[in-house]
């Protein structure tokens, strides 16, 4: 009962944090990088509760050296491993701007439920399962806070036309020749560092921990108000 609140818990906070971090890219077209998933996660054991700490805490791998964010890669690596998890990695649509599950949530080969919504209903509920999991429960653990990581980048959830801007060429202030998608996933993230947090990782993921307990505190009632179907909300 307590790891099954806890893992609600980690889930909601992991999900109102993400809402405000931007983030990476990885080796598949479809993934955030390292540092994103890292930054993202970082953030988000900084606001569990110390219950949901504590559960968290025991079903962490060893190696993960008793820090969630060390885990959060894995689902990336992984990918050769488990060659079926790559279309749950995101949720792209045929550009309606509207994501209806029945239609939209298969993989290529039209199976349902493979998608990133689909991944993280998924794993949330075999978290939630204390009686009987089917997935090794720190599996289920590591995939949760990829996908909810995988899911707050605009682009994946994005258009199947061109699989989430990777087909969109772009040149990124002039020099280097990129997509999209890669803007998103790491470019934004990678100038941001260098041009405002002296090229550390640490120094922005602390100013953004900051910056969602009090600049952007109220921001998050705002998003919660939003009623657009069409359009976002968040103007800052
Ligand atoms: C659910 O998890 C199981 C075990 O990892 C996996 O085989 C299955 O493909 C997953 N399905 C979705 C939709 O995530
Ligand atoms: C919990 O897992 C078992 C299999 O291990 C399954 O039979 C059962 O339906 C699951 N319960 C829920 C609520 O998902
Ligand atoms: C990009 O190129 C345009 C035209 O060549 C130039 O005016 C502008 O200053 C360049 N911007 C950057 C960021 O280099
Ligand atoms: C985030 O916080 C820093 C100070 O820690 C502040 O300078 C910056 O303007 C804030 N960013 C936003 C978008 O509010």
């Amino acid at each position: 009962m307590a790891a099954r609140r806890a893992a609600r818990n980690m889930g909601l906070r992991l999900v109102q944090v993400l809402l405000v971090a931007v983030v990476a890219r990885a080796p598949a077209a479809h993934a955030w990088r390292k540092e994103g998933h890292y930054m993202v996660c970082k953030i988000a054991e900084s606001f569990l509760t110390s219950e949901a700490s504590a559960a968290v805490t025991r079903l962490l791998p060893g190696w993960a050296g008793g820090e969630l964010a060390a885990t959060c890669s894995w689902a990336d690596d992984e990918r050769r491993r488990y060659p079926w998890s790559g279309a749950l990695h995101f949720a792209d649509t045929p550009g309606d701007c509207q994501f209806f599950y029945d239609r939209d949530c298969h993989n290529t080969k039209g199976e349902k439920d493979m998608c990133v919504v689909g991944g993280i209903n998924n794993y949330t509920a075999a978290l939630m399962n204390t009686s009987a999991p089917l997935v090794d429960p720190t599996v289920s653990l590591m995939f949760l806070a990829h996908f909810v990581g995988d899911i707050h980048q605009p682009l994946h959830c994005g258009n199947t036309v061109d699989f989430g801007g990777n087909t969109i060429i772009v040149h990124w202030y002039n020099a280097t020749t990129t997509n999209l998608h890669r803007v998103w996933d790491l470019d934004i993230i990678e100038k941001a560092m260098k041009d405002f947090y002296n090229d550390d990782l640490s120094i922005m993921t602390h100013v953004i921990m900051q910056n969602i307990t009090e600049a952007w505190s109220e921001d998050e009632r705002e998003w919660e108000a939003c009623s657009s179907r069409a359009k976002t909300c968040a103007d800052k």
